[in-house]
């Protein structure tokens, strides 16, 4: 049994789990991983390229070590091959989407998240005055953030999701909110017979072909999904139903039931909460949604009462080796 002092200090231990990922923000800000590419540096060195503090890194860096992603040698401070993830240069880079998921608004979200639980309601909206989006519209430091960042952020789950889903030969591939368009390009290079449509805010849309993909085979589109989304064979929705309510969610899979040609689908990738209490990176995201927009993670049978709500089935949920599945979905018989 768990005494009461060892409990205790168990349990203040997990409070200061928030100064590891304050940490990783740091040194993913800094950069500090592109200065370790070979082998191991003195700490004084990467603390004069980086401008940082070399006892405060030390520091910092030792905690770091601790988690896996640096190794203290006797030259130095080296990277480990976890820790290779942080570079900018690595295929799946996660440093933006480190300092996305640690940008100032999910940070004093999260410490406000007993105003969510009061409430209902998203901490960020008693804090900011506004829903995340019109934020991230109108900030242009908030935009840069995360839209940025969502690619790095995404990129890696959706590639260990894309080897578990098989995309039709041929037709119109259209990513519903699809940011910058990252996931709609790596799907395009491994499917030559597709083409596709980028459909987000005028805002966000890149303005430019992806190197890889001809020109013919990539069309913008500028709207709001709650209006209606281009006709297409299949559609994809990576880490967006995540950010609605169920009617807000009922609204867009209705709006894509619309749109799509007979016999087309839907492919959402997002987070499947599992029904046991084992620890999931989708619980966390969970309280993201949770503090940000009025959103959720949802498990296998929330999103087939969601599918049904607007006249869609789900005909399979795919898994993979990541945080992401496949809900797919075909046009309920009415
Ligand atoms: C969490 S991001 C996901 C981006 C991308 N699909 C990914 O996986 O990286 C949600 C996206 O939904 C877009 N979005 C939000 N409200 C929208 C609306 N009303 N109409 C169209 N897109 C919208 C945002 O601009 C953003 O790009």
């Amino acid at each position: 049994m768990t005494s009461p002092e060892a409990s205790a200090v168990h349990l203040i231990g997990e409070a200061h789990a928030y100064l590891k990922a304050a940490a990783l923000r740091a040194v993913a800000v800094l950069g500090v991983a592109d200065h370790l590419g070979d082998g191991p540096r003195p700490v004084e060195e990467l603390a004069r390229e980086t401008g940082t503090d070399a006892d405060c890194l030390g520091r910092m860096l030792r905690l770091l070590a601790a988690g896996g992603i640096f190794r203290r040698e006797p030259g130095g401070f080296s990277l480990t091959p976890l820790g290779q993830g942080l570079r900018t240069d690595s295929r799946y880079s996660a440093r933006w989407g480190i300092v996305m998921s640690t940008m100032d608004t999910h940070w004093q979200s999260a410490f406000e998240l007993g105003t969510s639980l009061r409430t209902g309601k998203p901490s960020f909206e008693a804090l900011y005055g506004k829903p995340f989006f019109d934020h991230v519209a109108e900030d242009e430091a908030a935009r840069a953030e995360f839209h940025g960042g969502m690619g790095s952020f995404s990129g890696a789950a959706r590639r260990l999701a894309l080897d578990e889903y098989d995309f039709p030969g041929g037709g119109t591939v259209v990513d519903v909110g699809g940011g910058r368009g990252g996931f709609l390009s790596d799907v395009l290079k491994g499917n030559p017979g597709l083409d596709g449509v980028l459909f987000d805010q005028a805002h966000v849309l890149p303005g430019a072909v992806p190197d890889g993909v001809g020109e013919g085979r990539w069309t913008e589109v500028a709207g709001d999904f709650f209006d209606e989304v281009p006709r297409g064979d299949v559609y994809l929705l990576s880490y967006v139903l995540h950010d609605w309510d169920d009617d807000a969610c009922v609204r867009i899979l209705g709006n894509c039931r619309e749109a799509m040609v007979p016999g087309g689908r839907i492919a959402v990738f997002d987070a499947v909460v599992g029904a046991g209490d084992e620890p999931e990176d989708a619980k966390l995201l969970d309280l993201v949604m949770m503090m940000l927009v009025s959103g959720r993670e949802r498990t296998a049978e929330e999103f087939e009462r969601l599918f049904e709500k607007a006249g869609l089935r789900v005909e399979r949920v795919v898994g993979s080796e990541g945080p992401l599945s496949v809900v797919e979905g075909v046009r309920a018989e009415r």
